[in-house]
């Protein structure tokens, strides 16, 4: 029986009709909560070859819930594919079993096995984006030697999803904050308990870097007199930081970078605390009206060129940059010195400009 069967057979409403009836259902199953069931009947509504462009609609916008925007941007960033398929390439072999922690495509499976690894069990806790990397780890010949399990890496059961500790962990699971997406628990979970000792972390090392910047967007993201009326008092309610592109025309750093945290996946106890703080050095003269914040990641500790991926202003990216505005503009001059104050949690961050 095949899995729309079942779902026929429990819903008796539902036989006889066609994808119309199914797209519309599965919105009911997803809002109740049944959402394999949802997504199995979305995904049997878009199949259907008779599915009208109005239904494939309804049945895309089940299929797509919570699924990020930047899936689709993420696999268009070469530089950080290949820091990626380069880092897995230097320790995997025909004897590797690969875990690599949230799957998405499944493209960090499918390069580790192209790099030469002989199995890669892949975790996806999104079940719509579970189900596709599947699909696609069967379009690409793999399947036999890509295994995708769709749980929460905490969720993963020794003997059950993996038959043995993995010798290498492979992840992306870091935001332009870094810790947003739970890098930290994920890694303080997995390492000890699903990994070899003296296996490999992929990437090793992650850093928040940040500098003293002029944000040239900041303005337009502050409100100040419109129509003729002073909205200011609004500014309270602005987000503490925004995203920038890297290659944001008129971006100026006036400082040196700095790491203010970093840390080394594998080794959760070397983890630093919650508050840190970084002096910088003011190489140019300006006025600072933010601190620009991004990420770098230690693929691994090899030394090559390509083992250190860094968001850099200026430099195209599917990550951004994160712009913290000061609480008013400071005219800085080369050679002075500031410090820039940061507290983190497991996946929250904050910067700003040490009083
Ligand atoms: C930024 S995407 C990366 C996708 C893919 N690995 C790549 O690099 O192209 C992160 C994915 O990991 C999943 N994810 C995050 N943390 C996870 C965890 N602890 N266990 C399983 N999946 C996780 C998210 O649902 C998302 O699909």
């Amino acid at each position: 029986m095949t899995e729309l069967d079942r779902i026929l057979e429990t819903w008796p409403m539902l036989q006889g009709k066609g994808p119309g009836v199914w797209a519309s259902f599965a919105r009911v199953l997803l809002d109740k909560g049944k959402s394999a069931e949802g997504l199995a009947l979305a995904l049997a509504a878009y199949d259907h070859p008779d599915c009208g462009n109005r239904d494939r609609l309804i049945a895309g916008a089940v299929l797509n819930e919570g699924v990020p925007k930047w899936h689709w941007r993420l696999v268009r960033d070469t530089a950080r594919n290949a820091a990626y398929e380069a880092a897995l390439a230097r320790v995997v072999g025909p004897d590797t079993l690969v875990l690599d922690i949230g799957a998405g495509t499944g493209l960090l499976g499918l390069m580790a096995l192209r790099a030469g690894a002989g199995r890669v069990v892949a975790c996806e806790m999104n079940p719509a984006v579970a189900r596709m990397a599947a699909a696609i780890a069967a379009a690409n010949g793999v399947s036999d030697r890509l295994r995708i399990v769709a749980k929460k890496s905490n969720d993963l059961v020794l003997g059950e999803d993996l038959d043995r500790r993995a010798d290498v962990i492979v992840s992306e699971i870091v935001d332009n904050g870094l810790l947003g997406e739970g890098v930290l628990a994920t890694h303080r979970d997995a390492v000890p308990r699903l990994l070899r000792p003296g296996g490999h972390v992929i990437p090793g090392d992650g850093a928040i870097i940040v500098a003293l910047g002029h944000d040239p967007t900041l303005a337009r993201t502050r409100m100040d007199v419109h129509q003729g009326f002073d909205l200011s008092a609004f500014n309270k309610l602005a987000p503490s930081s925004h995203i920038l592109p890297p290659e944001t025309p008129g971006l100026r750093l006036l400082s040196d970078p700095a790491a203010l945290f970093s840390f080394a996946f594998g080794v959760p106890e070397s983890w630093p605390g919650y508050r840190a703080e970084v002096p910088l050095a003011i190489r140019e003269d300006g006025e600072a009206n933010a601190v620009i914040q991004w990420i770098r990641l230690g693929l691994d500790r090899s030394g090559s060129d390509d083992a250190v991926h860094e968001v850099r202003p200026g430099r195209g990216s599917s990550w951004g940059l994160v712009s913290w505005p000061l609480v008013s503009p400071l005219s800085v001059a080369a050679g002075r010195r500031v410090r820039i104050a940061g507290e983190r949690t497991d996946s929250t961050l904050m910067v700003w400009l040490a009083e």
